[in-house]
């Protein structure tokens, strides 16, 4: 693949990729990884929860499916914990160092599943947000969007906690991303998720395109 230049456009910036479970976001991330490598692109991928040592072992607690009586707070506060360590030890580094940084979810997950589906109130979330990540918000939420039936027989049969919460909570996931992305349509770019995954992905490297044409230069590190 021949360097196309925008793509130095995303030196610095802050991604978060973000759908429901079985939106297809892990092939893309894949997809992104190889045509990085091409580019010349310094690319970090994280994946939330987890992505530090400490971050993987909340991970396991966070999805373990014996612990089916976590409160919503709970789970919220331990994304969040999982979210501050990753933050201050990849993601800042990465980004001063003039990488791109990529997130497998991040606090879009949390308004969608904890938010919209789980019912904490946005703003209670956005405030525990800002402690852990300390300001530092993604500059584009790219929202891999699929209906729930599309996604749901995309699973692995053996489902973790949250992939086993059900179809109900599943379509109120979609729905609250879907909102979150009108409310703030600049800082988001949504992908339909149903196609194929070339398809999606050549939908996902144009809007990445169009979305550095806008963007002033990152400020010299
Ligand atoms: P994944 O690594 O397969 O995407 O799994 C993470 C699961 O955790 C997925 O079901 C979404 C969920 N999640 C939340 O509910 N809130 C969050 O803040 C994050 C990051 C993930």
């Amino acid at each position: 693949m021949t360097a196309t230049p925008w793509s130095a456009g995303l030196r610095g910036r802050f991604l978060a990729f973000e759908g429901p479970d079985g939106s297809g976001k892990s092939t893309q991330i894949a997809k992104l990884q190889a045509w990085a490598e091409s580019q010349g692109l310094p690319l970090l991928v994280v994946r939330e929860p987890g992505g530090t040592p400490i971050g993987e072992r909340v991970r396991d607690i966070l999805l373990d499916p014996a612990h089916e009586e976590m409160n919503v707070r709970c789970e919220m506060l331990l994304y969040m914990a999982s979210r501050a360590q990753l933050v201050q030890e990849r993601i800042e580094p990465a980004l001063r160092a003039g990488s791109c940084v990529l997130s497998d979810r991040f606090v879009g997950s949390t308004l969608a599943y904890q938010g919209a589906a789980g019912g904490l109130l946005e703003a209670d979330i956005r405030a525990v947000a800002q402690v852990a990540i300390g300001g530092r918000w993604p500059d584009l939420d790219v929202l891999f969007d699929v209906d729930t039936e599309t996604a749901m027989r995309r699973l692995n049969p053996l489902l973790d906690r949250m992939e086993s919460k059900g179809s109900a909570f599943h379509r109120r996931v979609r729905e609250g991303y879907l909102a979150e992305s009108r409310r703030d349509p600049k800082r988001h770019l949504v992908v339909d998720a149903s196609r194929t995954p070339d398809e999606v992905f050549t939908d996902l490297l144009k809007g990445l395109e169009a979305w550095t044409s806008r963007l002033s230069p990152v400020a010299a590190c």
